[in-house]
């Protein structure tokens, strides 16, 4: 269909683009332009320019640019003609209703968008019409108020079978177009039926105010609680967030949207004064669901049912959100209650002070993976789980936070954690013949205690054993310049040293040294040579442990980088690496 040339004139000429646009993405004013994410293409930091007095966007991480009608042809998906309808509707100009054909050409997404706002603008009235008695009490009895319904336009599906059949009738809709939008269905004597009955009627709106989908709650017990528009030309489940059309701004303006399960749950913390929140309907968020809270804000606060399935739904939602770079966070809603009736029963404030410390995503993700296997129940491979965890969820900057708060839970230090990821990855090391990769533990290596008072000490009630021990312990050893320095001292004298007063009588006149032996006498207590001996032996043992423990740091950190850069690590490192933890582990 050819559309005059006047009319697409006018049509952009009355069209805002930013305005337009800014019905579907985030834009933030910088300079003369509008600045946000791109909506074609995934991206963290906005590229996506909007000129408003020129006209035009462009996007310049992706290249793709155009005027208005490109935009809505692309975001839309539709053609030529279906972009300049849709933008004539907004600006109020006739494109073509004198055109007996243009019904017929119409897109099916358009007869379908309104084949649903028919409905929708019907089950409303029926809500307040006498026969929606019944349902305006169920909202009254669940504390919905008038403001509520009007807000989000909630009806009423009468019990009969007929009623909308005869409204979309009456508004030339054609009944097969209305099963394909989920409205009707068709019946065995090749009439229609009225799809929902006896519902309270919630409908979905999309960002651009087209009705897209339904959900009816049963009043009562009926089973099912909620009956849903399934998948539609227009509508995916999965694909879109029941009432980001009204939280989109108020989510923007905190960079954070609160997500529930349930319509009701949504509904009730709007008219509680949260109006950023959204629910993902039962479902867990899929990656585009993600993606399109994260257009409006970087961060979302899931509050689900505090039951087993909700805890699934969480952790699922964290990962799809943090793919989509939007960090996530959970609520635990005291006492197993939904957040309608959190609410209800308990106040805007108190929900409002649960919003007040969130659980960062990685922690609900630590916790939960502890509640499922008992702190004592994943060994190695929890610390293994643990660390990949913290990796992949909390913020580079965030990291050791994680890591305190993981090797607190687990009993670990936090080396033991770092290096549970290298010992455990089953791709970056052979596995046992036993299938085990978990038995190369290392013990945490702790702090290393400071021999160096103790050599001295001995050294001082036992003059002669300096002699004995001179070349075992290196002066290298002491990490101390000062012990380092006497200890260098008493090795060069060793053949004279034999009773306490030839060591003083080595740093005659030198008193940092006579003031660092007096410091150190008497600190250790040994009651005999052989006691010393055995000191001093396992203090010469501590630096064959020390050497393993350094090489086995650099093989670890030379791995690390070879295992985030996705470099195999080779064969005779790791073998080295294995070598050393195994004999670390005997050490
Ligand atoms: P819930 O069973 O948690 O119900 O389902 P709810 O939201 O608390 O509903 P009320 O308060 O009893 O009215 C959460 C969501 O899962 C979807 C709906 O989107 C619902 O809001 N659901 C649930 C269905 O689609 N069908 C069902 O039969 C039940
Ligand atoms: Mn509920």
């Amino acid at each position: 269909m050819r559309v005059d040339d006047g009319v697409k004139r006018e049509v952009l000429a009355r069209t805002d683009i930013g305005e337009v646009i800014g019905a579907y993405v985030t834009l933030r004013k910088r300079g003369n332009d509008l600045v946000g994410l791109c909506p074609f293409h995934g991206e963290k930091s906005p590229s996506f320019h909007v000129h408003p007095d020129r006209g035009f966007f462009k996007c310049f991480g992706c290249g793709v640019g155009g005027d208005v009608l490109t935009f809505v042809q692309k975001h839309e998906n539709v053609g030529f003609t279906d972009a300049l309808r849709i933008l004539a509707k907004r600006v109020g100009v006739e494109v073509e209703n004198e055109d007996p054909r243009a019904a017929r050409a119409r897109s099916e997404r358009e007869s379908i968008y309104h084949a649903n706002e028919v409905a929708r603008a019907w089950f409303h009235r029926m809500l307040l019409a006498p026969d929606g008695a019944a349902a305006r009490a169920y909202c009254a009895g669940r504390g919905i108020t008038e403001a509520t319904i009007a807000a989000f336009s909630l009806g009423y599906a009468p019990a009969g079978w007929d009623g909308l059949v005869d409204e979309l009738r009456r508004n030339d809709v054609d009944p097969g177009l209305a099963v394909t939008a989920g409205l009707l269905k068709p019946s065995q004597r090749g009439g229609f039926y009225d799809f929902y009955r006896d519902r309270l009627m919630i409908p979905t709106l999309a960002n651009t105010g087209e009705t897209i989908a339904f959900g009816g709650r049963a009043l009562g017990d009926a089973e099912p609680k909620y009956l849903n528009t399934s998948t539609t030309p227009v509508y995916t489940k999965g694909r879109f967030l029941f009432a980001l059309n009204v939280a989109r701004r108020a989510a923007a303006r905190d960079d954070t949207a609160i997500v529930v399960e349930g319509y009701l749950d949504c509904i009730a913390l709007h008219q509680a004064g949260f109006a950023n929140a959204v629910a993902a309907l039962g479902t867990a968020f899929t990656a585009e669901q993600a993606r399109e809270l994260g257009r409006v804000a970087s961060r979302a606060i899931l509050c689900f049912d505090a039951d087993a399935a909700g805890l699934e739904a969480t952790l699922k939602s964290i990962d799809a959100l943090s793919a989509e770079g939007v960090a996530a966070f959970a609520l635990r809603i005291p006492d197993g209650k939904d957040p309608d009736e959190f609410v209800r029963r308990n106040g805007a404030e108190a929900f409002r002070s649960l919003l007040e410390k969130p659980i960062p995503a990685t922690q609900v993700r630590i916790d939960a993976e502890i509640e499922r296997r008992g702190p004592h129940g994943g060994g190695a491979a929890l610390a293994r789980w643990a660390e990949e965890t913290i990796r992949r969820l909390a913020p580079p900057e965030e990291q050791d936070r994680w890591r305190v708060y993981a090797a607190r839970r687990l009993g670990l230090s936090i080396d033991d954690l770092r290096r549970a990821r290298l010992l455990l990855n089953p791709v970056h090391f052979a596995r046992g013949s036993d299938g085990n990769a978990s038995r190369h533990v290392v013990p945490g290596f702790g702090d290393r205690p400071s021999f160096e008072r103790e050599v001295l000490a001995i050294a001082l009630d036992d003059p002669a054993l300096v002699a004995e021990y001179a070349e075992r312990i290196p002066s290298e050893r002491f990490a101390s310049p000062q012990f380092r320095r006497v200890w260098e001292a008493l090795r060069t004298h060793a053949r004279s040293l034999v009773k306490p007063s030839d060591v003083f009588a080595v740093f005659e006149g030198d008193d940092d040294a006579a003031a660092t032996l007096a410091s150190v006498s008497g600190s250790v207590r040994l009651a005999d040579a052989d006691d010393r001996r055995a000191k001093l032996d396992r203090v010469v043992a501590r630096f064959a442990r020390d050497d393993a423990e350094r090489r086995y740091r650099e093989l670890d950190e030379e791995m690390t980088q070879l295992v985030d850069a996705d470099r195999p690590v080779p064969d005779a490192l790791r073998a080295e690496h294995v070598a050393l933890a195994v004999q670390l582990k005997k050490g």
